[in-house]
């Protein structure tokens, strides 16, 4: 690991104490002179963490962050993993990287700073404050049997979200993970290769852990966050069990596709059975939602029977 990077760590467990704590005495701690301290710690604010820094009592996170334990996830892993306390996106690097892949690698970083959402949106991502992972994989049969692919993938990471005991989580059409009505989490997928044969993929995944309040401003939408429960997931621990999820999911979306997953999706679809609108530019349809198809278009329910929409540009809101 850097050096620069040992030394902020080194930096954020002193401060994880809880506390304040003097430039003094993590000076000290770390065998550093109090400049040096103070530089690594404007360096953390400009990586999107928090800190508090009082005249007389010295410095304190103010969100508790939470680091990947990297051993113990590269140890626990059948995959390898590529590690990184900083990088400009998880998506980017497997992609830069797919002839060098195995299905089932990841990547996960503490830090992205040109992290990607949905339709061009940033994705933001404060050092050590949430969890970014990308998770590659390749189809044998082109793109068009990674049809679906963005609902099996909501589908893993709500199971391993439940697992893990957080009650209130489910997912809103296509892929988009929310907690208590407000999106906790985020799916992006991005593909290079044939229409019928090699596929590449990458999963892109961002789930929201303790938010900074500083970084809080930089998004647009309602927003949640795992801080809200009474205990904190352990990351490590959540990116183990996502991984494996998703390679069980995965394989199995390959031999038998999306038909197997239709009741996991009723399970964790936040909207089955209620009235909902999908916006479609100028277009509205109002409906019953009713599930989805073997192609992961979502069935609505109106006067007229039933109908399937599929597209990257459908909307659905709650009626
Ligand atoms: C969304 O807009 O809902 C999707 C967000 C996906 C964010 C994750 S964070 C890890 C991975 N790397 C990226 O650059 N984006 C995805």
């Amino acid at each position: 690991m850097h050096d620069q990077w040992q030394r902020k760590r080194a930096i954020i467990a002193e401060l994880s104490r809880g506390g304040f704590i003097s430039g003094e005495v993590l000076a000290a701690n770390l065998g550093i002179s109090r400049a040096a301290v103070s530089k690594h710690i404007a360096s953390l604010e400009e990586f999107g963490v928090d800190v508090f820094s009082v005249k007389g009592k010295g410095y304190k996170l103010a969100t508790p962050l939470s680091l990947i334990d990297e051993k113990r996830l590269k140890k626990s892993l059948n995959a390898r993993c590529f590690y990184f306390d900083d990088i400009v996106s998880t998506n980017a690097f497997l992609l830069d990287h797919v002839n060098d892949l195995a299905s089932g690698d990841i990547c996960v970083a503490e830090h992205q700073s040109a992290g990607r959402g949905r339709r061009g949106r940033t994705w933001v991502s404060p050092y050590g404050g949430h969890l970014y992972a990308s998770l590659y994989w390749q189809f044998s049969q082109g793109m068009a049997q990674a049809m679906g692919l963005s609902l099996v993938v909501a589908c893993s990471l709500v199971t391993v979200l439940r697992n893990m005991g957080v009650a209130g989580v489910g997912v809103k059409w296509p892929n988009d993970i929310y907690l208590n009505h407000k999106k906790l989490a985020g799916v992006l997928i991005e593909m290079n290769g044939q229409a019928d044969s090699l596929c590449n993929v990458v999963i892109g995944i961002g789930v929201n852990m303790s938010m900074p309040e500083q970084q809080s401003e930089k998004i647009d939408q309602p927003w949640s966050d795992l801080s809200e429960l009474t205990e904190m997931p352990d990351k490590t621990s959540m990116m183990i069990q996502l991984q494996q999820q998703l390679v069980i999911d995965l394989e199995q979306f390959e031999s038998d596709g999306l038909k197997v997953f239709k009741q996991r999706w009723r399970d964790v679809d936040l909207f089955d059975g209620q009235p909902i609108k999908l916006l479609m530019g100028d277009n509205v349809v109002e409906g019953i939602c009713c599930g989805i198809d073997e192609q992961g278009a979502v069935l609505l329910e109106t006067a007229q029977g039933v109908k399937a929409y599929v597209g990257g540009e459908i909307s659905l809101r709650a009626q």
